[in-house]
């Protein structure tokens, strides 16, 4: 089994990233695990030419081409995004939008694909205490799967973070979803 996590921010020290890693550290054998974060990658905001309506192809040539490239060879994808002001990071917003070419908005049915069959678990995590905007961050999460032809398989979040020694008190939690998550 292949397993994508994705670190949805351009932070690679913070809470996000230690959710992730707990998760990498705790996989079972046999799960083959890979974990990026976008801010490693050039990724250009959409135009919103919609070019890649007929052409299935974007006009930027940049960082979503080898993104999407895991994420076709992904069986499991792990999305993990903090609020930002309520909402995802704007280079999570960035990936979003540039996974347009091969969502199906696009009418053209001979788009390119993710292709069947992949899992996806979405992480939410906040600083403040109300769950309301970490629900918010897993309905779009939900939402590009909807679009992606991903099943959205589960959602966990975590309130009151501020910074990775706050997931300490949730390790056990994630050790277990990364058995669970990660079997074949
Ligand atoms: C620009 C920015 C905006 C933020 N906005 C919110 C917010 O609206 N609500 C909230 O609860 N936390 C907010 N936070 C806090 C983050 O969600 C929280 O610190 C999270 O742990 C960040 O994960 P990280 O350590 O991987 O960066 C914000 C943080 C940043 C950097």
């Amino acid at each position: 089994m292949n397993v994508l996590l994705m670190n949805m921010t351009l932070k690679k020290y913070g809470a996000t990233q230690e959710i992730l890693q707990t998760l990498q550290d705790a996989a079972p054998e046999g799960a083959q695990v890979e974990m990026v974060c976008l801010g490693d990658w050039d990724i250009h905001y959409c135009k919103g030419c919609k070019a890649c309506y007929t052409t299935g192809q974007c006009f930027w040539q940049d960082g979503m081409i080898p993104l999407i490239n895991r994420l076709q060879k992904a069986d499991v994808v792990v999305m993990a995004i903090p609020s930002y002001w309520a909402d995802v990071p704007g280079i999570c917003k960035s990936f979003i939008d540039r996974c347009t070419p091969y969502g199906n908005t696009n009418p053209d049915s001979n788009r390119p694909r993710l292709g069947e069959g992949k899992r996806c678990y979405g992480i939410a995590l906040r600083t403040g205490t109300r769950p309301m905007e970490c629900e918010h961050i897993l309905a779009s999460i939900e939402h590009w799967c909807g679009h992606m032809g991903v099943e959205y398989a589960e959602g966990v979040y975590f309130c009151q973070i501020e910074d990775k020694s706050d997931i300490e008190p949730h390790k056990a939690l994630l050790r277990e979803k990364a058995r669970a998550w990660f079997r074949e």
